[in-house]
């Protein structure tokens, strides 16, 4: 069997290596992408230092742009040659930091046309994510196609992202604003407060102020109406950081989502980070808050997801302009290795504001 170079983590918090792995023939409706362009994501900084939900050696990555080179017998949508986009992690040969990726054809979208493999790799695992934490963890209907004049049923209801200038923030902004969601409110450093709101927010708060948590229930208070905030959906998960304030806000009925994994201690050169996965224990929660943690490899367990989200709906809100595509900082470097670590490294040191580290996985 032939082999190609994949990035792997070896153990906790220590340097990652470049492995000879076998290249697999795809089988059933399985295709083979030549990897062009990959991301670099937290997840890759919790799993190379923090050792979470992995059994080294583990290639890395879950981001994956490039051209398909080879499908298997009972693949009925793509062909050799199409530019190729989509969100893989659950086996080895669908992982993103190698040159070759063998994965089913529903994990992948067309890349739209005009649109760079730099750009697209941006998208897949953060759109997936806004889907699956908006349909599975709060139970919005999102219907695709969504009908001519759709008015959701929580549009009265206040919507609080925190850490929307993160990936992930920005496309579930995105997403809301173009389903007619108006009362979205959002947390973010100034820099990114235009954009934001650009995006969908109807106004933006600083972080980092002091008294960020009065500044909000102060706002809510000028408005008509306003019933205290209904979803919370928690972006950053830090424990500090975020599910502090934001256990501060939630109240009786007001339903928290918090992406996982609860950041107890960050990673930092020579430093372990600290993980919590159960989201009740990370706060003193009121009375009546319903807090649930989101797991995005899941999404496939919703058939319509499975089948649509990646092939369909992605490329075709990107092709129409619903939604653009996260910033992208190019990772250079002469190696594959060397722009593996890089990315992490700039992870670790918090080198990441509104943006995706993305980075050429061919040297070719
Ligand atoms: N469980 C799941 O299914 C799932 C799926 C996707 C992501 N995640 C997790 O979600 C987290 C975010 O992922 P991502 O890819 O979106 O991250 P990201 O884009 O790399 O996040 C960086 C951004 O977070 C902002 N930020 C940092 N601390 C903040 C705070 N306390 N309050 C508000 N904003 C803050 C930063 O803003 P400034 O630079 O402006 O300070 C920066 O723009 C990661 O831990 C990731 O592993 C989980």
């Amino acid at each position: 069997m032939s082999t190609h170079s994949a990035v792997v983590t070896v153990g906790p918090g220590l340097p990652l290596a470049v492995h000879q792995v076998p290249t697999p023939v795809p089988t059933g409706d399985q295709i083979r992408v030549k990897n062009r362009w990959t991301a670099s994501t937290p997840l890759d900084l919790h799993q190379a230092d923090g050792g979470l939900l992995v059994q080294p050696p583990q290639i890395l990555g879950d981001g994956v742009a490039g051209e398909v080179v080879e499908v298997g017998p009972e693949v009925s949508k793509l062909k050799v040659g199409d530019r190729v986009f989509g969100f893989c992690w659950r086996t080895q040969a669908e992982k993103a930091h190698q040159e070759y990726v063998v994965a089913p054809e529903y994990l992948f979208g067309k890349v739209p046309d005009g649109l760079s493999m730099q750009a697209a790799v941006t998208v897949p695992n953060n759109f997936v994510t806004a889907w699956h934490t908006f349909t599975k963890n709060f139970d919005f209907e999102l219907p695709w196609p969504k009908p001519q004049e759709y008015v959701p049923k929580e549009k009265d209801v206040w919507i609080l992202i925190w850490g929307g200038g993160s990936s992930v923030g920005q496309y579930v902004l995105q997403v809301l604003k173009w389903y007619g969601y108006t009362k979205i409110i959002t947390t973010a450093s100034m820099k990114h407060h235009q954009r934001l709101q650009a995006y969908g927010a109807a106004k933006c708060f600083d972080y980092r102020a002091v008294d960020v948590e009065q500044d909000i229930m102060g706002f809510l208070h000028t408005q008509a109406s306003s019933g205290g905030i209904g979803y919370v959906l928690d972006c950053i998960g830090s424990a500090e950081g975020s599910v502090r304030p934001v256990a501060q806000l939630a109240k009786a009925g007001t339903r928290v989502a918090i992406l996982l994994p609860v950041i107890l201690k960050d990673a930092a050169e020579g430093v372990k980070p600290e993980y919590e996965m159960d989201v009740e224990k990370v706060a003193d929660w009121a009375d009546g808050v319903v807090v649930s943690g989101v797991r995005t490899h899941f999404y496939l367990d919703n058939k319509f997801l499975a089948e649509h989200l990646q092939p369909e709906i992605m490329p075709t809100l990107l092709s129409s302009g619903v939604i653009e595509p996260n910033d992208q900082i190019i990772v250079e470097g002469s190696t594959l290795l060397e722009r593996a670590e890089k990315a992490l490294s700039m992870l670790r040191n918090k080198q990441v504001s509104g943006a995706r580290l993305v980075w050429r996985v061919s040297d070719e």
